[in-house]
């Protein structure tokens, strides 16, 4: 442990910066011909919320095109629309139509301005065109600056199952201007409190007794507060990414509540619920579960149940299917990408910081779903 609580295994860096976006088109200037900015419809996208002001740049598409073009032979912009509704093939396809058009070449490199979606997109196309172009990713929600940014995964959905088509691929940078963060809408800041939350009970508690005593200043999208949170998460995020960077193992822990989480996801129909929302809900279910496998106790659930309430989120699961909803979230969930052979794998508390994943009998599933469904 530091003098300041920090836990020395989850340190980044002392050089480690939140908001760097000159210095990243500085780095890559010089060694390409052409970027692309990809982002989202300003509306009706929730996503697409920028400030500016301040002596920071702050990446929103018109400045951060300014800042690039300096440095780079052409600039390119590709509008996508936002949410997960859209995060598909025929999407996905917008971003070659555009490269291909515009006879881009394996020295593009593309920026991810936008939130999850638009990064997961970005990065499967950047993993893909032309067998691999450098990206940037320049989050701007908090759920991507604390999660989906970091660490390599790219994927779009399939009308069957959340993510199931990807790939592992870093980008070059992660670019998160904090600024960006002060005026989003309220559904989506509890939604990316949603994963802050998640690293305490997987990785690390000190954490969490952080966040609960800040719980009223992240909500009021208090800076100093957010910039912790973001800062805190990204280095639990490297930390475990660091040690198995295609979820051969430990990786999978950054899914806790995401199995439930998906299975609302996919059978609400992508978009209904925000992510972050889903996997709010699906941490109380992932804690349900812990507590019947006798990992965890009684006020360990109550606790995590009531600081995902205090986060705005949602703690009681959608009835997906009036006749078997128990039945349609278990179907699901035997596509998540962690089901082996049909067995359904689930990330739960082994104690107090620390997680694991394992299988649970089908009856105490269906408990949990029906426990915590409305
Ligand atoms: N969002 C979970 C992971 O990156 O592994």
């Amino acid at each position: 442990m530091h003098a300041d609580g920090r836990d020395a295994r989850y340190r980044l860096p002392d050089d480690f910066e939140l908001r760097d976006s000159v210095r990243t088109v500085r780095q890559l200037g010089g060694r390409v011909i052409r970027t692309f900015v990809i982002t989202c419809r300003p509306e009706p996208a929730p996503a697409f919320m920028f400030a500016v002001g301040g002596e920071h740049v702050v990446p929103n598409e018109a400045a951060l095109r300014a800042a690039i073009a300096p440095h780079y032979k052409q600039v390119h912009t590709v509008v996508l629309p936002d949410g997960e509704a859209h995060k598909d093939w025929q999407t996905l396809n917008l971003i070659f139509d555009a490269l291909l058009s515009k006879g881009c070449d394996r020295k593009t490199v593309l920026f991810a301005l936008g939130g999850g979606v638009i990064g997961d997109m970005t990065g499967f196309a950047a993993a893909s065109y032309m067998r691999g172009v450098p990206f940037v990713q320049v989050p701007t929600t908090l759920l991507s600056q604390v999660d989906s940014s970091v660490g390599g995964k790219t994927a779009i959905n399939h009308p069957l199952g959340k993510n199931m088509i990807g790939a592992f691929y870093q980008p070059v940078r992660v670019v998160c201007d904090l600024n960006t963060l002060t005026t989003l809408p309220p559904r989506e800041l509890s939604a990316g409190l949603s994963e802050v939350i998640k690293y305490g009970p997987i990785a690390d508690m000190a954490f969490l007794d952080w966040i609960e005593a800040n719980i009223d200043a992240l909500m009021a999208q208090d800076p100093a507060a957010l910039a912790h949170a973001v800062k805190r998460s990204c280095e639990i995020k490297a930390w475990v990414v660091g040690q198995d960077e295609r979820e051969a193992g430990l990786r999978a822990i950054l899914n806790f509540g995401h199995t439930f989480g998906h299975a609302i996801e996919a059978g609400l129909g992508f978009g209904v619920w925000l992510h972050g929302e889903a996997v709010g809900c699906g941490m109380v279910m992932a804690a349900e579960l812990s507590l019947r496998l006798g990992k965890v106790d009684a006020a360990f659930v109550a606790r995590l149940r009531a600081l995902i309430g205090r986060a705005g989120l949602p703690v009681r699961g959608p009835v997906i299917d009036a006749a078997d909803n128990a039945g349609h979230y278990i179907e699901h969930m035997r596509l998540d990408k962690k089901a082996v052979g049909g067995d359904i794998q689930f990330v739960v508390i082994d104690g107090p910081g620390k997680a694991s994943v394992c299988g649970a009998p089908d009856a105490m599933v269906r408990d949990v779903i029906n426990a915590c469904c409305a």
